[in-house]
């Protein structure tokens, strides 16, 4: 499974971390590990939230059972419990920020959910042996990274040939409304953008404070943070030979929202992207944060 010997620190399987970059991230999410638990969260509840949303809920179909899985820069874990609860998949949940993954290994522990391995390593240090996973996840990660492209290298190679991978990152369009934000929160600070920022506003009343301060450091107090064009992943795809599948908007042809399709959903072309791009400023995805998923397949052997 791994290139190098790692340590076992209490059940969480840990490489040592140098990268400077690295080390400053961690340093800002060790305050507080995102995206962090609700005080009353369990194993049913996690299930709840994760069958409600579209996207994790059809991951978690379409992945089905017996299959390996890895969320890379899973923070405090919590899509790789979901996936986790009541199948036989073998997960991983890898993170720098040890803080982060300890409670999500201490959630894992408490409810029973048993094959999640959490590892405790950076992307940059290549710990992976390549072609081991059948899904490769790699969400709201890349973009806080010294090099978002030499990190998808690095990933891709631990997908098995035909395996899926997602890669999810701030769009350099969909996200001005974000960048705007940011400007008022420097100058007016938190209480503004706890009126402005739709998704504080759509947090229930009982949302713990450290949930909220999370969001809003992740959001707007970040020491490393860029942002990407739908051309510029499908080119990292085509370089590596993945083949585009779908994408958070859909740029193609994908009108039931299936994500995980066998065939290509389509890629548009220069202008429909770029559109589809201004357009998330306008919708939800740009009310909150502006990321942007990317959905391709490693080819076959032949
Ligand atoms: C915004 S959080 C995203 C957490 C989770 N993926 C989600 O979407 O809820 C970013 C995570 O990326 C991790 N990260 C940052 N740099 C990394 C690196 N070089 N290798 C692996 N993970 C990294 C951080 O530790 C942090 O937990």
């Amino acid at each position: 499974m791994f290139k190098l010997q790692p340590k076992l620190k209490d059940g969480i399987i840990s490489f040592d971390v140098n990268d400077k970059t690295t080390k400053s991230v961690t340093k800002f999410y060790e305050i507080e590990p995102f995206p962090n638990y609700s005080s009353n969260e369990d194993k049913r509840s996690l299930l709840d939230k994760g069958d409600s949303n579209d996207l994790s809920k059809k991951l978690k179909d379409f992945i089905g059972f017996n299959k390996t899985f890895i969320e890379i820069g899973s923070g405090t874990s919590q899509l790789s419990n979901y996936l986790a609860a009541g199948s036989n998949n073998k997960i991983y949940a890898f993170d720098p920020t040890e803080p982060a993954l300890r409670l999500g290994y201490n959630f894992a522990s408490e409810n029973n959910i048993n094959n999640v391995t959490f590892v405790n390593a950076d992307i940059f240090d290549d710990v992976l042996e390549d072609e081991i996973f059948d899904f490769v996840w790699c969400s709201g990660v890349l973009h806080h990274t010294k090099d978002p492209f030499s990190g998808f290298k690095i990933i891709q190679k631990s997908l098995k040939p035909n395996g899926y991978i997602l890669i999810g990152l701030y769009n350099k369009y969909g996200r001005f409304r974000t960048f705007v934000r940011q400007i008022l929160y420097k100058i007016f600070g938190k209480k503004l953008i706890m009126f402005m920022d739709p998704y504080l506003r759509s947090l229930d009343k009982r949302t713990s404070h450290r949930k909220i301060n999370s969001w809003i450091r992740d959001q707007y107090e970040h020491p490393v943070e860029q942002s990407h064009t739908f051309d510029e992943v499908l080119k990292w795809f085509d370089n590596h030979d993945i083949e585009f599948i779908n994408s958070i908007p859909s740029i193609g042809e994908d009108e039931n929202n299936l994500y995980f399709n066998q065939t290509s959903s389509g890629r548009g072309n220069v202008v429909s992207r770029v559109f589809s791009q201004i357009k998330m400023i306008f919708g939800r995805l740009g009310g909150e944060g502006g990321l942007f998923i990317m959905i391709g397949r490693k080819a076959k052997k032949d």
